[in-house]
């Protein structure tokens, strides 16, 4: 049997998997109104993947025998002021959605709860890409400077994301 206090606690990520994906259509549209349709493409296929994330909590939380319980999703930030700043707010956030996780493996331990510790293994892992990719746009820009040339040229290649 599953615990109730490891059932809300992954209820909460699942919501925060949302959160992100909300966060990062709300870039794209960002993008989109600039016309920077490459970064657009790209922040829409985070957003989608931010929705794959929440799947595998809903449909882990369903497999221990919990109730998936959907709540708000928390307002996101629309604006920023320059693209570089649109990549440090996301690489802050996902910092935290790191810390969330690593948590919620911390939470699982103390519990006993070997099967939800193994299957945040994967959220670990794929924590260290998500920062990693955020964190290489983000050197890119910083050490180019964000020139109309660099954010074009990352527009045409950030386009080929699958
Ligand atoms: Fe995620
Ligand atoms: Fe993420």
């Amino acid at each position: 049997m599953i615990s109730d206090k490891i059932v809300e606690a992954l209820n909460k990520q699942l919501n925060r998997e949302l959160y992100s994906a909300y966060l990062y259509l709300a870039m794209a549209s960002w993008f989109d109104s600039r016309n920077l349709k490459g970064f657009a493409h790209w922040m829409k296929v985070q957003a989608r993947e931010e929705v794959e994330h929440a799947m595998k909590f809903y449909e882990y939380i369903n497999d221990r025998g919990g109730r998936v319980v959907l709540e708000d999703i928390k307002a996101v930030q629309i604006e920023w002021k320059s693209v570089t700043e649109v990549f440090e707010y996301a690489l802050e956030h996902e910092r935290n959605v790191t810390r969330y996780i690593h948590e919620l493996f911390n939470l699982a331990r103390s519990e006993g709860d070997r099967a939800t510790e193994v299957f945040l293994h994967w959220f670990i892992n794929e924590q260290v890409e998500e920062e990693k990719t955020f964190s290489e746009i983000l050197q890119i820009l910083k050490y180019a400077g964000e020139t109309p040339q660099i954010v074009l040229i990352l527009d045409r290649q950030l386009a080929e994301r699958k």
